[in-house]
């Protein structure tokens, strides 16, 4: 079982040669009133993590669960969980989500008055610290974080809601996110969320995603969870490769 103790396997620690596409769902779109049965069937579709979308009805236009809820459906699952964490001022309320088990907490650059003090807490903590960057927000803001970081998450759409269109606008930004976190003497992952499905996750792996977020299109696909992973992991690893002219 996991747990913040723990942390993310090696891809944040070494830089690999041929870094892991992986795949987790947001669970915006679960049955929330059967939510540790939903982590579970997620773990059994071949998930990588599971992502929790947590609003607060103020940085975004929605409001969802707190860490209390996450800490109930720990058990269920014993893939890595991350918290994105889409709320203003975030620092009071990292060590619930850190104690409800999440291995890694995203917040976002546009919440933190001190980012570099809150992704330090993080790790402190024992979790992975990962920082996320809305669509109209540069990439500058993290380049004097990066010894800190073990992920970026660029968003593909404005947060708040699942279902959006994916945008593709994003790419170069995603690419210009790769070309600086490809500096550091270590790896760090680099997410995507907000419309990737099977016909965005190629374009996002192309520019130098890793880590793929995905709501609506893995719990909407009409060939159930275990198709969509396998699908969008396929695609991802393709465009992947083709982007670093590794063999298939
Ligand atoms: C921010 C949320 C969504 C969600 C993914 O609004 O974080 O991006 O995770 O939703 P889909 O995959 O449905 O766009």
């Amino acid at each position: 079982m996991s747990s913040p103790e723990d942390p993310l396997p090696s891809t944040t620690d070494a830089k690999p040669s041929t870094p892991p596409v992986l795949i987790a769902p947001s669970v915006l779109p679960a049955d929330f009133s059967n939510l540790g049965n939903e982590c579970r069937q997620l773990e059994e579709a071949g998930v990588d993590r599971i992502q929790f979308d947590v609003m607060d009805g103020r940085f975004v236009p929605n409001l969802t669960f707190g860490p209390d809820v996450i800490a109930s459906v720990r058990s269920s699952a014993s893939v890595p969980f991350e918290a994105h964490l889409m709320i203003e001022d975030p620092d009071h309320l990292v060590p619930r989500f850190v104690d409800a088990g999440c291995d890694l907490i995203i917040v976002h650059a546009e919440a933190c008055r001190h980012l570099h003090r809150t992704l330090a807490a993080i790790a402190d903590l024992g979790a992975s610290p990962a920082v996320a960057l809305n669509p109209h927000t540069p990439i500058e803001v993290i380049a004097n974080v990066l010894d800190l970081l073990d992920m970026v998450l660029i968003m593909t759409v404005n947060p708040g809601f699942g279902g959006q269109a994916y945008l593709s606008s994003m790419e170069p930004k995603v690419a210009a996110t790769r070309a600086m976190l490809d500096t550091s003497d270590r790896w760090i992952d680099l997410e995507v969320d907000g419309g990737i499905s099977a016909k965005t996750v190629g374009g996002a792996a192309a520019a130098g995603a890793n880590v793929l977020i995905s709501g609506s299109a893995l719990y909407g696909h009409p060939d159930g969870q275990a198709a969509a992973v396998s699908e969008l992991r396929q695609l991802g690893t393709e465009a992947w490769r083709n982007r670093t002219g590794l063999p298939r």
